[in-house]
């Protein structure tokens, strides 16, 4: 029986909690045992977030330890493996405390603050022969993998063009709002944002050159806006957090193909070619339930992951870091051919 612990008990370690403990349930040999939060008050609540209310009111939390420091944890529980859904500006240091210990970790995006810190991420994976997987959960949505497929079969022809877009009113649900300073999560331009640099790197690549502005009226970082310029192919990326009032969190993907346009709205792909409209069947299982999958199916049965390498999200860091430098420096950044 495998052991393992949610570290960062807010938004996220709480959506996560449902899909774990349903493969606890149907796997048999892997078992949460401790959470871990900085506030025990909230340990047992709801949550809301961008994506509407976490409920997790019918938990039975009866069998669970609880803790608030996780060094406490990981010396007493020992666990196998530990889900790091904490603040961003903790990813780094927990991660490695607990991969110096034999511990695999799966580490929320983004995966660190500044290039040196996701290097230390990945030479402690390395130096410890560790299991480390970064949650780019969308790269587990079965839109995207669909959408995927028909850009790597050329099913409607070559890419052309595409516009990935996020809009998010102003996040005020996580723990000491430290998600609004940009020293502590990296702003809009790091959190929020790196879901479409990922997007588009794992899509396309990466660009021959990007070029991006940024606008700070509440937060510094807290919109950025992208061109990326690829050969035959150009991408545009939007993403702002500082919507007024209730603006509803939006999502969307258009890419113009030589013979179709695909747009991925509200998670449903729909394509359409001159003739029809097409809405593919794809799995309707969730994109973190997929990826908490796939992790544990690492950790405990050895099946390594092909689709998300920590390399590769190393790299969709660079990019989104070379944008912010683009945005403050108001100059282009050029990659050398790969
Ligand atoms: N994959 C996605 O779609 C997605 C969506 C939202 C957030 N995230 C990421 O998940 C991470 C967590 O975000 P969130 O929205 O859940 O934040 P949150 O503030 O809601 O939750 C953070 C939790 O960490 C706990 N915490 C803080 N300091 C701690 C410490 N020193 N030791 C132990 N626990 C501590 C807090 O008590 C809280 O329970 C962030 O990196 C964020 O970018 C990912």
């Amino acid at each position: 029986m495998l052991k393992y612990a949610i570290i960062g008990f807010g938004g996220l370690g709480k959506l996560q909690l449902g899909n774990l403990l349903a493969l606890d349930e149907e796997r048999g040999d892997i078992k949460l045992v401790a959470l871990c939060g900085a506030d025990p008050s909230a340990f047992t609540s709801n949550v809301k977030i961008n994506l509407g209310t976490v409920d997790i009111s019918k938990v039975d939390f009866s069998n669970l330890s609880f803790y608030e420091d996780y060094r406490e944890l990981i010396e007493k529980e020992k666990p196998d493996f530990i889900i790091s859904t904490l603040p961003t500006y903790l990813h780094e240091e927990v991660a490695t405390y607990a991969m110096d210990r034999g511990v695999h970790v799966f580490s929320e995006k983004p995966m660190a603050l500044s290039p040196e810190s996701c290097d230390r991420m990945m030479e402690s994976a390395k130096k410890n022969n560790a299991k480390l997987m970064i949650g780019h959960a969308l790269r587990f949505d079965p839109a995207f993998l669909k959408l995927k497929e028909y850009i790597d079969d050329g099913a409607f022809g070559r890419p052309l063009r595409a516009e990935f877009s996020r809009y998010s009113a102003t996040p005020t649900w996580t723990w000491n709002n430290w998600i609004l300073d940009p020293k502590l999560s990296g702003g809009c331009a790091i959190d929020m944002h790196v879901h479409d640099v990922d997007l588009a790197h794992w899509l396309f690549g990466v660009p021959d050159c990007l070029r991006s502005v940024s606008t700070s009226n509440k937060n510094e970082l807290e919109s950025i806006f992208t061109q990326y310029f690829y050969d035959g192919l150009f991408v545009t990326t939007a993403a702002d957090w500082a919507m007024f009032g209730s603006f509803p969190f939006e999502a969307r993907v258009i890419i113009n193909f030589e013979r179709a346009t695909a747009v991925i709205k509200d998670g449903k792909l729909t394509v359409y070619t001159s003739d029809e409209t097409i809405v593919p069947l794809v799995s309707e299982t969730s994109c973190y339930m997929n990826e908490m999958r796939a992790f544990v199916e690492w950790v405990a049965d050895d099946k390594e992951c092909q689709n998300i390498s920590l390399e590769s999200v190393r790299q969709s860091m660079d990019i989104a870091f070379s944008e912010i430098e683009s945005a403050k420096n108001d100059q282009p950044i050029y990659y050398e051919e790969e």
